[in-house]
């Protein structure tokens, strides 16, 4: 079985970090959400992996090269344009040939993995299986309406009024019947190939379809809410694991701390990260941060956040909550008269001040 993550796209929704960055890249306690989804399909016993890729194909192939370094062999498949994930499936045919495999979606996180429903798809005779998860906010998602037997009757992509609150999980698994169903669906509303169509279409040409209904924690990091919530959820499964320095400082709970970071007068509440080679000074870290490498704070307090590597954060006066910063960003005082706010900020960003 082989298969195919998706790493293309445009990743509208984390602008303006995507504006120089793959949105897949972006990482969750420190690892780029992309990884956990390799690390996924390897830990179910899937080593051959296709990444669908567009315009941030330089990025994805230096982050994740031939694979060898997860245990997998990697092919990098080009999509024309990012006409949508069924289109996205149609170019790589070649790839996959006739076998069946698994589609995963590159921005997406499952806490506990996929290896016991690839191995309850490889044993079925299905024609496909999706997985699904009941979501507050269904409108977001492809939705899924099953009958009392649970069997699959309409999947609808993000609709205005939602049957039911099971979205579709960015995983699913196919056998070679996706084929028929690709070539024969035409574009959406919003001009893409979406798979829940081409699902559609297996359905209503009478094919096995199944779906499984996912308990564990599961995660569309599209939002900067949502990888907020994503950090969190896996920043709360380490361990307490200091690897750097540290000095006339307080160390409380779930902190991992990697080679060569200094803290410094500082305290670090968990669960929290920080990255190699960074530097904590007189700064309050809180519950649920992750710090990426290569970053100096100085006399800061941040809870909740993700800062992303060879950033500089000194003398902020308020507490930094509920944010994303990018890399290379100095935020600081300014020794310029009049005392103002000077910024130097990228499209589409956002600043919140009181
Ligand atoms: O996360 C689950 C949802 O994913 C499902 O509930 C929806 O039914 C499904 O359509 C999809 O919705 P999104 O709007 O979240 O998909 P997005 O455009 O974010 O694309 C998902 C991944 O696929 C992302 O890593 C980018 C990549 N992609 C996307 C498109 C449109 C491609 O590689 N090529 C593409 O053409």
């Amino acid at each position: 079985m082989k298969a195919i993550l998706l790493a293309g796209g445009k990743g509208t929704r984390l602008r303006p970090i995507t504006h120089t960055s793959a949105k897949q890249l972006v990482p969750v306690a420190n690892k780029p959400v992309l990884f956990f989804g390799i690390e996924a399909i390897r830990d179910a016993g899937i080593h051959d992996i296709g990444i669908v890729v567009g315009d941030t194909a330089d990025e994805i192939r230096a982050a994740v090269g031939d694979g060898s370094a997860f245990g997998v062999r990697v092919q990098y498949i080009r999509q024309s344009a990012p006409l949508g994930l069924a289109h996205a499936v149609r170019e790589s045919r070649d790839y996959l040939g006739d076998s069946p495999f698994v589609m995963y979606l590159g921005d997406n996180l499952i806490l506990h993995g996929i290896r016991a429903l690839v191995n309850e798809f490889r044993a079925s005779q299905a024609d496909a299986q999706i997985l699904l998860a009941a979501v507050p906010n269904p409108s977001s998602f492809g939705v899924a309406e099953l009958d009392e037997n649970g069997r699959v009757l309409r999947l609808e992509e993000k609709p205005a009024q939602p049957r039911s609150d099971l979205a579709l999980v960015g995983v699913y698994m196919f056998d070679r019947a996706i084929w028929d169903a690709v070539a024969a669906i035409k574009p959406s509303g919003r001009g893409e190939l979406e798979i829940t169509d081409a699902i559609q279409w297996l359905v209503d040409a009478g094919r096995d379809v199944r779906s499984h209904l996912i308990s564990g924690w599961w995660k569309d990091t599209g939002k900067l809410e949502d990888m907020l919530e994503a950090n969190r959820m896996v920043l709360d499964t380490f361990a307490t694991d200091v690897r750097g320095a540290v000095e006339n400082s307080t160390i409380t709970f779930k902190v991992v701390i990697e080679e060569g970071a200094r803290i410094v007068n500082s305290t670090i509440r968990g669960p929290a990260i920080i990255g190699r080679d960074t530097v904590i000074d007189s700064s309050f870290i809180g519950p649920f941060t992750a710090v990426s490498h290569d970053t100096r704070i100085v006399r800061c307090e941040i809870e909740h956040s993700i800062i992303l590597e060879n950033s500089v954060l000194t003398d902020v006066p308020g507490r930094i909550c509920d944010s994303l910063v990018g890399k290379n960003v100095v935020v600081g005082p300014s020794d310029h008269k009049p005392r103002a706010y000077r910024f130097m900020l990228g499209d589409a960003s956002e600043v919140r001040i009181f």
